[in-house]
């Protein structure tokens, strides 16, 4: 498991998830670079753990993340900016191989919002915000947000987010697609650690599968995406737990994994 030893994360496990909570009050759990590498770190550590299934990230009551900390970067120059090359963070999400889903509390803006939108699963709390506002500080999104909220939200919603730069509600965000429910500020965790742990309690070849699938259409053309599915689906079968899982059912039992 991920240690404890991080200055601006809180991590734990519970039961076969792993729980990281961006903790950086002070600074509405802005992310700066140090931030940013004990999340990689979390995160890919979690991933790599067998004993955990899916992974829950999450921020403090007031912010799930108000974007990447602006002092720090307020002076970078171009080549600066472009040897830290910092949104290259965001490309371990789509190496990691567990479902992580975000649960999100307060403000997602900037670089938060696009965190969020690069989990698989959001759960939004009912005083949620969600904004791009790069644009209101003379940049634009870098990590991943004109690409995702685009395909979470469409054409015009994205363009109206990212063009002034305006907060949307959790109410909006759950209306829009762009998180998949809504719980009260003190239960949005509770909420995520349960899904976690009911995907967690299945086969994880088996759950990994999935979310590959559906990450395909994010990149494929649907022909290309649909032959990968079926590969996919295929390869289900040479799982052992393929064979409990239909076995169990055949035989009115539940199935007991062993995510082989
Ligand atoms: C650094 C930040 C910060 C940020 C808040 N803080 N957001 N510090 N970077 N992104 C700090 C404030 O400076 C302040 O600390 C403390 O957190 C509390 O914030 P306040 O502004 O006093 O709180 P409030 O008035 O309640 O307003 C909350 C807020 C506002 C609406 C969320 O803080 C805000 O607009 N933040 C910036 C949001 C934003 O523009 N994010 C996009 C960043 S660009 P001090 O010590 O000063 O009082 C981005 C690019 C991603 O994310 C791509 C990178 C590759």
């Amino acid at each position: 498991a991920a240690s404890n030893s991080y200055n601006n994360l809180q991590v734990e496990v519970r039961g076969s998830v792993g729980l990281v909570a961006i903790h950086r009050p002070a600074a509405l759990n802005a992310l700066n670079d140090e931030t940013t590498m004990e999340l990689a770190d979390a995160l890919q550590q979690y991933d790599r753990d067998s004993t955990i299934g899916a992974i829950v990230l999450t921020g403090t009551d007031r912010a799930f993340a108000a974007g990447a900390d602006i002092k720090e970067m307020a002076n970078r120059s171009f080549v600066q900016t472009r040897r830290r090359n910092a949104g290259a963070f965001m490309d371990l999400f789509l190496a990691l191989r567990s479902p992580v889903i975000a649960a999100v509390r307060g403000y997602a803006l900037g670089g938060g919002c696009e965190l969020a939108m690069a989990c698989d699963i959001v759960y939004a709390s009912e005083d949620a915000q969600f904004g791009l506002p790069e644009v209101q500080i003379g940049t634009i999104p870098g990590w991943g947000g004109t690409q995702r909220l685009l395909r979470a939200v469409g054409k015009a919603k994205a363009m109206e987010m990212i063009l002034s730069g305006r907060r949307i509600s959790a109410k909006e965000a759950e209306e829009w697609g762009l998180v998949s429910a809504i719980h009260a500020n003190d239960k949005v965790v509770a909420a995520a650690l349960e899904t976690a742990g009911k995907i967690a309690s299945l086969s994880q070849p088996i759950v990994q599968m999935a979310k590959a699938a559906v990450n395909a259409a994010e990149d494929m053309s649907l022909r290309n995406g649909i032959l990968y599915e079926r590969s996919l689906f295929q390869a289900t079968f040479a799982t052992q737990d393929q064979k409990e899982g239909m076995t169990a059912f055949v035989d009115k039992r539940d199935p007991k994994w062993t995510n082989a």
